[in-house]
C-alpha cells in the first residue's frame, strides 16, 4: 500500500481538518486493530500538521497512562493520572490547549524543543481509553480550531478501533 498524505497549509484550519478527517477515515477503513490504527493515526497527523515535533498516544493501563504509537523523539513511558498536561487532560476528561508549556504547572518535558501542546482525551462512550498528545516547537501553536479538528480525528480513531485490542484500563 502506498499512502501519500496531502500537504496542507492550515491557513483555513476548518477546511484542512475536514480533508484530513477524510484521509484518516480512508486510512482506517477496513482495519480495526487498535495498535495498527493508532500507529497510522499518529503518522498521518505528524506528516500533515506543520510545526509539530511530537504526535502520538498514551493509553490508560492499570490506572496510569503508558506511551503508545507515536512520531517524534523517544518519550517518557508512564504518566500518572493528574500529572503533566496528558495526565490532567485524562483525569479531567477534557481537551487541554497549552500555549506555553513552561507556564503549565507540572508539565513533563520529553522533548526540550516543545513550547506548546494540545492533549485530547480518547473516550469510548464513558470509558477513558487514553489521550492523543501533540507538541509544537512554536509557542501558542494550537487554538480552538485545532481542538475541534483534532478532536474529530481522535473520535474517528476510537470509532474505527475501540474494542479491537484496545488496552484494558
Ligand atoms: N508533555 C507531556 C508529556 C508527554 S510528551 O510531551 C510526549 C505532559 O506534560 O504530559
Amino acid at each position: 500500500m502506498t499512502f501519500t498524505s496531502t500537504r496542507y497549509e492550515f491557513e483555513d484550519k476548518r477546511a484542512d481538518y475536514a480533508s484530513l478527517a477524510q484521509e484518516l477515515a480512508a486510512l482506517l477503513s477496513g482495519e480495526r486493530d487498535f495498535i495498527a490504527n493508532a500507529a497510522n493515526t499518529a503518522a498521518l497527523i505528524y506528516e500533515a500538521l506543520p510545526q509539530v515535533n511530537w504526535a502520538g498516544f498514551y493509553f490508560l493501563k492499570a490506572g496510569e497512562l503508558v506511551v503508545g504509537p507515536f512520531q517524534g523523539k523517544p518519550a517518557c513511558v508512564r504518566i500518572a493520572l493528574g500529572a503533566g498536561v496528558c495526565g490532567t487532560a485524562a483525569a479531567e476528561r477534557r481537551t487541554l490547549v497549552v500555549p506555553d508549556v513552561h507556564a503549565f504547572p507540572g508539565h513533563i518535558a520529553c522533548d526540550a524543543a516543545s513550547r506548546s501542546e494540545i492533549v485530547i482525551p480518547l473516550l469510548s462512550g464513558s470509558l477513558l481509553l487514553g489521550v492523543l498528545d501533540i507538541d509544537s516547537p512554536r509557542p501558542a501553536r494550537f487554538d480552538a480550531a485545532d481542538a475541534a479538528g483534532l478532536g474529530e480525528l481522535a473520535r474517528l480513531f476510537v470509532a474505527a478501533s475501540a474494542g479491537s485490542g484496545a488496552p484494558a484500563a
